[in-house]
């Protein structure tokens, strides 16, 4: 038997630089010679990639609130079973773009749900199986770095107002406040090589 593996989350509003970041994790846990599992939300696994397209795709009144919040959690609960819960059993670490924190910031904070009532359901989805350690991911002109990226339109979520995303925002520093021991926020401005090492700073714990 191997010795569990760690989770890691990387979390933060649309454009502050996630996805550059996991594979700049990956890359650096790699070269200490740890067995990694990159994923990613929604989806991660084959049902959580059919939810996805579900998610991402049509009008914005394809799902109501409640509806949306649930998809979300039922493809996490897919994704910790079938993908995230088995690797770190066989001792992998699991680096998620994405997890349970974004949908507390944007169905919860943003969407109106709140954010207690969409830990609620999570919880429940995930079977408590919360990351070792969450980095929120801050930065001013994410919105700038995605839209220069997308020229050709983001996706269903990532295509509310202004206002949407400020409340996203607002709540990722609520949850990281709330939760200090798992959470912590990384200043996501500067050269990327410049933010990894804020990562790797804040990891520091977990890499002992
Ligand atoms: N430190 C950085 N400085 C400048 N540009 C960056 C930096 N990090 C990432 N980028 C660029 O900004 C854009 C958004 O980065 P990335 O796709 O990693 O963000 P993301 O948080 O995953 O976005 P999304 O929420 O849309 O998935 C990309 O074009 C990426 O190459
Ligand atoms: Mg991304």
């Amino acid at each position: 038997m191997s010795e569990r593996g760690r989770f890691i989350s990387l979390e933060g509003g649309e454009g502050v630089g996630k996805s550059t970041q996991v594979k700049a994790l990956a890359d650096a846990l790699r070269q200490r010679g740890l067995d990694v599992l990159v994923t990613r939300e929604p989806g991660g696994s084959e049902g959580a990639e059919r939810i996805r397209e579900l998610l991402l795709t049509g009008s914005q009144e394809r799902w109501g609130a409640r509806a949306e919040a649930l998809l979300f959690a039922a493809a996490r609960a897919d994704h910790v079973e079938k993908a995230i819960e088995p690797a770190l059993k066989s001792g992998k670490w699991v680096i998620s773009d994405r997890f349970v924190d974004s949908s507390l910031a944007y169905q919860g904070g943003a969407g109106g749900l709140g954010i207690e009532a969409v830990r609620a359901i999570n919880a429940f989805g995930i079977d408590e199986n919360f990351p070792d350690c969450t980095l929120i991911l801050t930065l001013e002109e994410g919105g700038e770095r995605a839209r220069a990226r997308d020229l050709n339109g983001s996706d269903r979520i990532g295509g509310r107002s202004d206002d949407y995303h400020r409340k996203v925002e607002a709540a990722f520093h609520i949850i990281a406040a709330e939760d200090p021991d798992r959470v912590k926020l990384v200043d996501a401005s500067g050269a990327a090589d410049a933010v990894t090492l804020r990562i790797l700073e804040a990891i520091k714990e977990l890499l002992q």
